[in-house]
C-alpha cells in the first residue's frame, strides 16, 4: 500500500486548510485514504479497545468501501471492533435506494463481522430521530475518558455547492446551537430535500476527518475554496475545522485546479 505523501510530494496540490493528498488516479487515492484509515483504526483500538467510525453516502465513497471488503492488504481491519455510524442520512424510507444506509450496509455490514450492536444506521423516519441518535453517540462513547469521547475517524464528501455531510449553504443545521450533535435540515437544492445529519460540533470533535473530492465536476468547487475568502454559511465544507483532530483531504488529479 502507497505511503501517504509519495506522490503528493512530486505534484502541485491544491493549498486547503489540513494537509492535502493528490493522486493521479483513483484507486491510488483509495489505497491512501484506506492505509490511513487502518493506521487508526488499530491505534485506536490499541489505546481504547474500539474504533468509532463515521461514513458519508453519496457516490463518491463506494469504490473505497468496495475496496475494504476485498482487499487482502486490510485483511487485519479491526471490524469487530469498529462502530459504524452516519454522518447523513436522507429522510426516505428503508427500502429506497436513496438511502446512503442501503450502500453503506450492504457493501460493509454484509461482508464483515461487524456485530450487529455496534452498526448504528441514523432513525430518519422517527420524529425525534436527531435527539435518539444523540443520545445513541453519547451512550456509546461516554464511557470513554474525558477529551477522547468522540469520533475516531470522519470521512466525508463535498458537493459542488461546497456542502459537506448535509450541512447545505445557508441551511438551518449551519446554526444549530451548542450541544446539538445530530440535528434534522433540509437542502432545497437536493433530492431527497429532508435529511438529518451531524453537526458541525459533533464532526469538528473527530480525531481524525477526511475529505475525499474526485473528479472533473468538483474541480471548479475546489477552485473556488483555493481562492478563500468564503465562509461556512455559504460553503459549509469552510466549517470543517477539527478543534484538536488532523484534517486530510484526500483529491484525485481530476478534482484539482490547473497549477494548484
Ligand atoms: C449525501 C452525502 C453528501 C455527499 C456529497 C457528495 O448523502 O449525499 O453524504 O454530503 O458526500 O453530496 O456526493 P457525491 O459523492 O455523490 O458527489
Amino acid at each position: 500500500m502507497a505511503e501517504p505523501y509519495e506522490i503528493a510530494d512530486k505534484v502541485p496540490s491544491p493549498r486547503l486548510p489540513g494537509e492535502v493528498v493528490v493522486r493521479e488516479e483513483v484507486a491510488d487515492l483509495i489505497d491512501a485514504i484506506a492505509a490511513d484509515l487502518l493506521v487508526q483504526a488499530k491505534a485506536c483500538v490499541r489505546a481504547f479497545g474500539d474504533f468509532h467510525l463515521a461514513l458519508s453516502g453519496g457516490s463518491t465513497p463506494e469504490p473505497l468501501y468496495r475496496r475494504l471488503m476485498y482487499d487482502p492488504r486490510l485483511r487485519q481491519f479491526p471490524w469487530k471492533k469498529t462502530h459504524l455510524w452516519q454522518v447523513d442520512e436522507r429522510c426516505v424510507a428503508e427500502d429506497d435506494a436513496q438511502r446512503n444506509w442501503g450502500m453503506i450496509s450492504e457493501i460493509l455490514l454484509d461482508h464483515s463481522d461487524i456485530p450487529a450492536e455496534q452498526a448504528h444506521p441514523m432513525p430518519v423516519l422517527e420524529p425525534d430521530g436527531d435527539t435518539r441518535y444523540e443520545a445513541e453517540l453519547r451512550e456509546a462513547l461516554e464511557w470513554r475518558e474525558k477529551g477522547h469521547d468522540r469520533l475516531d475517524f470522519v470521512l466525508l464528501g463535498m458537493g459542488s455547492d461546497l456542502h459537506t455531510a448535509s450541512l447545505f449553504p445557508g441551511s438551518v443545521a449551519l446554526e444549530a446551537r451548542a450541544g446539538r450533535l445530530v440535528v434534522f435540515n433540509e437542502g432545497p437544492g437536493v433530492v431527497p430535500p429532508r435529511r438529518m445529519t451531524m453537526t458541525f460540533e459533533m464532526l469538528n470533535a473527530a480525531r481524525f476527518v477526511a475529505v475525499m473530492v474526485t473528479g472533473e465536476a468538483k474541480r471548479e468547487a475546489i477552485g473556488r475554496l483555493v481562492g478563500g475568502g468564503l465562509d461556512r454559511m455559504t460553503a459549509p465544507i469552510r466549517g470543517i475545522e477539527p478543534v484538536g483532530g488532523a484534517l486530510r483531504w484526500y483529491l484525485d488529479r481530476k478534482a484539482c485546479p490547473e497549477g494548484g
